[in-house]
């Protein structure tokens, strides 16, 4: 057998080949099982033991030639083909991409968070209450007793439970999950509760279902003065800015005492309001002293603790910061409102950057 003239011929058609298929056919004839590779090895037998070493390290020098030539062959055949594919290839750049629906984060929820996030910063832990209350967290033990005329300023959803004989209500206000707290936990508490609540009450200024915030701390030497300072901080973050003009007017809670009620200034240029200065006044939020009766029903020593409280409503706020016009709108699940006025999900965190 004349090794280099095989050696050369199969190089030659080898890389003479452009597809798959025939470059599979030269694998066979010289590798496979019936290939002049195999058939040579059947001579060896035959052959005298110095010859048989001789051809037999030639074959195998052969074989394994052929072997790397058709796998280099293989791969420029292949990237040949990949490269024609995009080269032939057109790419339209002036198709329109195909719609990408992103979800949107609610104004209600994106205000809910900015709030945490704030109040956390002062320390202030979450908290969060059921929305069927007792009548007794809801009322008797904030210090507004049956026929109290209190419970007339908070129209509420009443629902029938005859088997507890225990009056449940939908929550009127968020203040029921401080009764809750201070019943479970002992004081120093520091706490913010957002949440829905509920009123029989429905226009452009009220819905039936709407949100708050509740804040409460108790502590042994806590003051009306903490409290503002701390109101008065949270809402220049909140409303992004460095001058807030406000005012607190005497007011009357059960639960608080004394009560007041914050007023913070405003001003609207060319329809746009400007929070912060102005002459004209907003109410924002109701707070006060914790009254010492409301410390006593949960528990907790009034003569040694003492604490401030605050309720304000998400929506107001929300509408106040982000230009929201009609109350309703927040409930409407209009979604070219929801594209217009939520948030991207992926830059939701406030501005504040708490
Ligand atoms: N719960 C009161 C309301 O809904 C608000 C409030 C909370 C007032 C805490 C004082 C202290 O109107």
């Amino acid at each position: 057998m004349d090794f280099s003239k095989i050696q050369k011929e199969s190089m030659d058609k080898i890389n003479s080949v452009d597809n798959l298929d025939q470059l599979e056919k030269l694998r066979l004839f010289y590798l496979g099982k019936k290939g002049i590779i195999s058939q040579e090895m059947k001579t060896l037998g035959s052959l005298s033991i110095q010859e048989r070493k001789e051809v037999g390290k030639n074959l195998n020098n052969l074989k394994e030639l052929i072997q790397q030539e058709i796998q280099k062959q293989k791969i420029s055949i292949n990237s040949k083909a990949l490269n024609k594919k995009i080269k032939e290839e057109k790419f339209d750049l002036s198709l329109p991409p195909r719609n990408f629906y992103n979800g949107k984060i609610h104004p209600i929820s994106q205000t809910i968070e900015e709030v945490i996030n704030i109040f956390s910063s002062m320390g202030f832990a979450l908290e969060e209450g059921p929305d069927i209350e007792s009548d007794f967290h809801n009322f008797t033990a904030l210090n507004i007793p049956p026929d109290h005329p209190a419970r007339e300023m908070q129209d509420t959803f009443y629902l029938s439970d005859s088997e507890k004989n225990e009056k449940l209500v939908l929550r009127t206000h968020t203040s029921p999950v401080q009764i809750r707290t201070m019943i479970q936990q002992k004081p120093p508490l520091k706490i913010i509760v957002p949440g829905r609540t509920y009123r029989c009450d429905s226009d452009s200024t009220h819905a039936p279902m709407f949100h708050q915030v509740e804040g409460l701390l108790v502590d042994k030497n806590s003051t009306m003065a903490n409290l503002k300072g701390c109101l008065v901080d949270f809402l220049k973050i909140f409303f992004e800015v460095d001058k807030l003009e406000y005012r607190f007017r005497p007011s009357y809670f059960p639960f608080t005492e004394p009560s007041a009620e914050m007023d913070i200034a405003y001003s609207k240029i060319d329809g746009v309001l400007k929070i912060g200065e102005g002459n004209e006044w907003l109410e924002i939020l109701g707070c006060g002293m914790v009254n010492p009766r409301v410390l006593n029903n949960c528990g907790i020593n009034s003569k040694i603790f003492q604490g401030f409280a605050f309720g304000m409503g998400i929506e107001r706020i929300s509408m106040l910061k982000y230009g929201i016009s009609d109350l309703r709108s927040f409930f409407e699940t209009d979604l070219r409102w929801l594209k217009h006025y939520g948030f991207d999900p992926l830059h939701s965190s406030s501005k504040t950057g708490l």
